[in-house]
């Protein structure tokens, strides 16, 4: 559970480093747990975290019944990586930039997985960098399976990519601070 110290330690973060913390509190339970529910918990593939932060989303993967070890978590910030080596045992950390995964993930933890979810914030980036994150994510998802993307926002921060990529709204969690969305990205099926 997401407790005072994280808000503070998140905080402090985003008065450091604004555009890359992009929030500037942890996401609350409600929303973490509506986006951990978009995976599916008993398959034997891994799921990939971007941007976990303090792990309020990688407590709910792991609530949801999703095994730390099939969690690889990417996160930019060290502070929250050592933080998320120290509280959630046998999850996968990696340091480093979720908009370049080729570079990031190191031999074996490639994919596939089963989902990606992400609580990056896209729309600080520009819309060629968005729609690169979100293709290259689905890139390394099994057929069927979706990337889970929370925004403040009213619409989804990539559009749908008529004959390519699909986006449908999963949840509005209202019960967060602010209020969000949770999106689902997939491959649209060749006919
Ligand atoms: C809005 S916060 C969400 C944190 C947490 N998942 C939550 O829901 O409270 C975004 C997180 O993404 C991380 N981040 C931002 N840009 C990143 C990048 N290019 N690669 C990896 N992590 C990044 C930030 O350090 C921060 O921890």
């Amino acid at each position: 559970m997401t407790g005072a110290a994280d808000y503070i330690r998140f905080f402090r973060t985003w008065l450091a480093k604004p555009v890359l913390t992009g929030a500037v509190s942890p996401s609350g339970r409600a929303l973490a747990r509506a986006m951990a529910a978009q995976v599916p918990a008993a398959s034997a593939w891994p799921v990939l975290e971007l941007g976990p932060g303090t792990g309020p989303v990688t407590a709910a993967l792991i609530e949801h019944g999703v095994a730390a070890e099939r969690i690889v978590a990417v996160e930019f910030n060290p502070d929250f990586c050592a933080l998320l080596v120290q509280r959630y045992r046998g999850v996968n950390v990696v340091e480093g930039d979720a908009y370049d995964l080729a570079m990031t993930l190191p031999p074996g933890l490639t994919g596939p997985y089963a989902a990606v979810v992400s609580s990056l914030p896209l729309l600080t980036r520009p819309a060629e960098a968005r729609l690169a994150l979100i293709e290259g994510a689905l890139d390394r998802i099994l057929p069927g399976g979706a990337l889970v993307q929370f925004s403040y926002g009213l619409g989804p921060p990539v559009k749908a990519q008529p004959g390519s990529i699909s986006v449908t709204q999963a949840a509005f969690v209202l019960a967060n601070l602010p209020p969000a969305r949770v999106w689902l990205y997939r491959r649209e099926r060749r006919r």
